[in-house]
């Protein structure tokens, strides 16, 4: 609750940073992604058959599944780092094409999975990497971080650190404000908290939300966790072989499952409570 009550000055102090640029074009209420028919194929083998997918403004979707079901390659057509075979991603209103993805790409933050540090520069050169590419002014630049510092809640001292001189907690941490710099209107976040320690995790879950909320941003996050799922999704989207089989809140999913798949993978991920159930009986 502490790091809930305390995110505040952070937030408040990033909301009141211009935006990069103007967004008038763009209706608050008009889906923020529109996947049509969108498919991939590594060898003849799918990894995302055709697949529709509609993300609202403002909503945070959260792509769930097995592994190998797809997720991580949804995640990069979105992102234009994988070109679709068939179909189209429309962001904010325009089809993606070799033209706009440059520009698109800088009003998305997006954290791969792993995290994606660059191992030989510093934590700051790391987090300021495209906000130099673009020439943008020192002085933002350094106000930037330091309102970042505090949003994330890490020291500044840190970011003279190498990656590999932060715990893993830390370098989420590090990866997040990375995919913030450029304040983004859509974050997209492969596996942000997989890789952490269920204490910190927890920790983490608790400011994330808070930060996306605080933000108003658009996210679509990627999780094999259902309770965490449950706990960040607007709407959650379960996928399959290269499938959607089924997309709504944790509670249509649980109420009405599309089919016998959605019921196994929800009652797959037993709670703590329960293992201790059967140790005890
Ligand atoms: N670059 C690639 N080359 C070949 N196969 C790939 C590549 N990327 C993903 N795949 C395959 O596509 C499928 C989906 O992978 P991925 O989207 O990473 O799954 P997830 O993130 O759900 O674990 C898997 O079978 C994977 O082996
Ligand atoms: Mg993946």
């Amino acid at each position: 609750m502490v790091a809930l009550a305390s995110i505040g000055d952070g937030l408040s102090r990033c909301l009141t940073t211009p935006p990069v640029e103007a967004t008038a074009a763009f209706q608050q209420n008009a889906a923020m992604l529109h996947l049509r028919d969108i498919s991939k194929s590594y060898d003849g083998q799918p990894a995302l058959s055709p697949t529709d997918l509609h993300i609202a403004s403002g909503s945070t979707t959260v792509l769930i599944g097995p592994s190998g079901c797809g997720k991580s390659t949804l995640l990069r057509l979105i992102v234009g780092l994988v070109r679709p075979d068939s179909g189209t991603v429309t962001f904010r209103g325009e089809p993606m094409s070799a033209q706009n993805i440059l520009l698109a790409r800088q009003r998305m933050g997006y954290v791969i999975q792993e995290g994606g540090l660059f191992p030989h520069m510093r934590v700051r050169d790391n987090v300021i990497l495209m906000a130099r590419y673009l020439r943008r002014d020192t002085g933002w630049i350094e106000a930037r971080l330091e309102e970042l510092t505090d949003l994330v809640h890490l020291s500044m001292h840190l970011m003279d650190r190498y990656p590999s001189e932060l715990s893993g907690g830390q370098r989420q941490r590090v990866s997040l404000m990375r995919a913030l710099m450029l304040d983004p209107e859509l974050l997209l976040l492969d596996e942000p908290l997989g890789a952490l320690d269920p204490m910190i995790r927890y920790q983490l879950q608790q400011e994330l939300r808070a930060i996306f909320a605080g933000l108003g941003k658009t996210v679509v996050m990627v999780t094999h966790d259902i309770a965490e799922a449950a706990f960040f999704a607007d709407k959650l989207v379960l996928l399959r072989s290269g499938r959607i089989v089924q997309q709504g809140s944790i509670a249509e999913l649980a109420r009405s499952p599309a089919d016998s798949f959605v019921t196994e993978f929800i009652n797959a991920q037993r709670g703590p409570f329960e293992a201790l159930g059967e140790v005890l009986a």
